[in-house]
């Protein structure tokens, strides 16, 4: 069975999503690079394998990026998913897993990279937001778009309520996206996603019964 390693910062709500989402691979591993993240504990409480790297130790960023490479190699996962990593790779390392990392974002990239997606859809005071699954390169937020989920943003929305509107989307499209890159459905080839035999259209995702 294909595998997965998954790296997080904070409440792990995506990584449950995948653990939830009954993919055909196997959770390998969950590693933090914030030792109080509180999805390290929904990991282990529910027996998954956890690691906590803190950058804190290590003398720069080609450093812990080397360590944090040799701890996911020791798993030799098909597929590494950032899920709420707040912390950026250095080119060695996104270079080193090519075609096999992948990330999500709260916004519909290549708009809003970066900090603050949701108060930045609100100060540009868009009508249409939502979250974007892709293939990690080395410009942060920039790789190839594997699928979108959009959602309608309301005149009285804040930053939580659009924030919570976004993630009940993000928690749909990553699974759908780890479940086709391990149905050998997904891959990168010359800086491109490809998409075969999908059950719906990768697009843009846009339901207005899910998007209250
Ligand atoms: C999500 O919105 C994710 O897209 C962003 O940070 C948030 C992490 O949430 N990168 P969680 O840790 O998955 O709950």
């Amino acid at each position: 069975m294909k595998s997965l390693v998954i790296l997080i910062s904070g409440r792990g709500s995506n990584m449950q999503a995948l653990m939830e989402a009954n993919l055909p691979a196997r959770i390998a591993a969950v590693i933090s690079n914030k030792p109080e993240a509180p999805g390290l504990e929904t990991a282990r409480s529910r027996g998954y394998e956890t690691i906590v790297l803190d950058p804190r130790s290590y003398p720069d960023r080609e450093a812990f990026d080397q360590k944090l490479a040799a701890a996911i190699d020791a798993y030799a996962p098909d597929l590494v998913a950032l899920a709420g990593f707040m912390r950026l790779l250095g080119d060695n390392f996104v270079s080193r897993y090519k075609g096999r990392l992948i990330n999500i974002h709260p916004s519909l990239l290549p708009a809003f990279p970066g900090l603050h997606p949701h108060r930045q859809a609100l100060k540009e005071g868009v009508k249409v937001h939502g979250c974007t699954v892709h293939f990690v390169t080395a410009e942060t937020d920039r790789g190839p778009i594997i699928i979108q989920a959009a959602v309608q943003v309301m005149p009285d929305d804040t930053e939580e309520t659009l924030a919570a509107r976004v993630l009940r989307q993000e928690h749909r499209i990553y699974p759908e996206a780890v479940r086709w890159f391990m149905k050998d459905r997904l891959k990168l080839s010359d800086n491109s996603v490809e998409v075969s035999d999908a059950d719906f259209d990768n697009s843009v995702l846009y339901s207005p019964g899910l998007s209250k």
